[in-house]
């Protein structure tokens, strides 16, 4: 049967999630990152984290090469960080308060926690690349989560 993908998205819209931004790095160094919300906890032993990045993301094949991100959760301060962090080109990370991370790529601040991961699997799935990160630290920080809903940004009540 064929598929509508505006069904499909709307399907998914109805599963509420975090907002994550994904960040990594090309090989001088220079930081890329998006916004991301296809992620997901893999495995506890060893500790595995998944994350979902469109092909046509600028960001894309800096993954490949760097084999390393940064799985940052958003506060509900940070939606406007989300919603620059969602659209490609631009300096995204001009006065973002941030941190090289151990791997190098870098650690946004006033995140509810954060992972830093090692790529050691990637899948090409269709439209996107699933790249599966073993968890080098982790850190949670403490606040309250931004939500993603039916297309729209929201808070716990
Ligand atoms: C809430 C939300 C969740 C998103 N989730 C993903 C995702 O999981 N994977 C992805 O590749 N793009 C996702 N996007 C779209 C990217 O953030 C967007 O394509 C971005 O421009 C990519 O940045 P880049 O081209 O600079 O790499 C999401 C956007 C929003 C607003």
């Amino acid at each position: 049967m064929a598929f509508d993908a505006r069904e499909l998205r709307r399907v998914m819209g109805s599963f509420c999630t975090g907002v994550t931004i994904i960040t990594t790095r090309d090989d001088a160094g220079h930081p890329f990152g998006l916004t991301a919300n296809a992620v997901t906890s893999v495995s506890l032993d060893p500790p595995l984290v998944l994350v979902c990045v469109d092909r046509k993301a600028e960001s894309h094949a800096h993954f490949y090469t760097s084999k390393v991100f940064v799985v940052n959760i958003l506060s509900e301060e940070q939606e406007a960080l989300s919603r620059r962090f969602a659209v490609s080109g631009g300096e995204k990370f001009a006065d973002v308060p941030c941190h090289p991370g151990r791997l190098g790529a870098l650690v946004l601040d006033g995140t509810l926690a954060h992972l830093e991961c090692r790529i050691v699997e990637t899948h090409e799935a269709g439209d996107h690349v699933i790249h599966i990160g073993e968890v080098d630290h982790a850190e949670t920080h403490g606040g309250r989560p931004l939500l993603f809903f039916q297309g729209k940004y929201g808070q716990l009540p």
